[in-house]
């Protein structure tokens, strides 16, 4: 299958048969979401895999009783930094500095501009900022997951506060965004599976200006 015809295969899975997806399939899918780009690198997220059947079923109620959450393989929860701090920032920077061997100083003046601006802004600010960069790897881990004929449901009906409960994350300095079972469709349940993909026109959507 070439790219656009994976991309039309793909769809929002609202059934899924609780078949097990391989870990080999999880890590490439995983790998591609660490590969994705993020602002300055920093990469202000993490992400959880859950395979435990009784907090997934713990989450469900929590997550408009979507059946996904509980007949998926692995539930992967993209989980940003709660705000930027200088230690977050640092760490990321002395990482490139550690893994590509030099000490750029126009680098080191990006960090120095990084550090004067992000960590005096209001938390809610960092957080949706950081929010944006884990969407990005959220949807590298989908087109990822398309590649592989494996199927996701991205998924942000859920209640965000009491996901962070359950999982701990406001004590890791972690807040949920965005969730993405991972799985195989049931298509005997799934009322989507045989409907036309909806998009807007080219048109509607591309404006090209010369
Ligand atoms: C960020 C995001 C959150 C979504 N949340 C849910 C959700 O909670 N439950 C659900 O069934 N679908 C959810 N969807 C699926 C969308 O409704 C779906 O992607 C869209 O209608 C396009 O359909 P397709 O993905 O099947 O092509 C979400 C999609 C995105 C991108």
């Amino acid at each position: 299958m070439n790219l656009i015809e994976t991309l039309e295969w793909r769809y929002a899975a609202k059934a899924m048969n609780g078949k097990t997806v391989s870990e080999e399939k999880i890590n490439l899918i995983l790998e591609a979401a660490r590969l994705a780009p993020t602002s300055s690198g920093l990469q202000p997220f993490e992400i959880l895999v859950i395979k435990n059947p009784a907090i997934k079923a713990e989450i469900r109620p929590i997550s408009w009783n979507q059946s996904m959450i509980t007949d998926c393989s692995h539930l992967l929860v993209f989980a940003a930094w709660d705000t930027y701090t200088e230690d977050r920032i640092n760490h990321m920077f002395d990482l490139t500095n550690e893994v590509r061997g030099f000490k750029n100083e126009g680098w080191e003046n990006y960090r120095q501009m990084l550090l004067s601006m992000y960590p005096q802004r209001d938390e809610e600010t960092n957080f949706n900022h950081a929010a944006k960069q884990a969407y990005i790897a959220f949807s590298a881990a989908m087109f990822a997951a398309a590649e592989l004929k494996v199927d996701c449901t991205p998924v942000e009906g859920f209640d965000p506060d009491k996901l962070d409960e359950i999982l701990g994350l406001r004590a890791k300095g972690l807040r949920s965004t965005v969730m993405l079972p991972i799985g195989y469709r049931d298509s005997e349940k799934d009322w989507l599976v045989n409907l036309t993909k909806v998009r807007k026109s080219m048109n509607d959507l591309v404006t090209v200006i010369e």
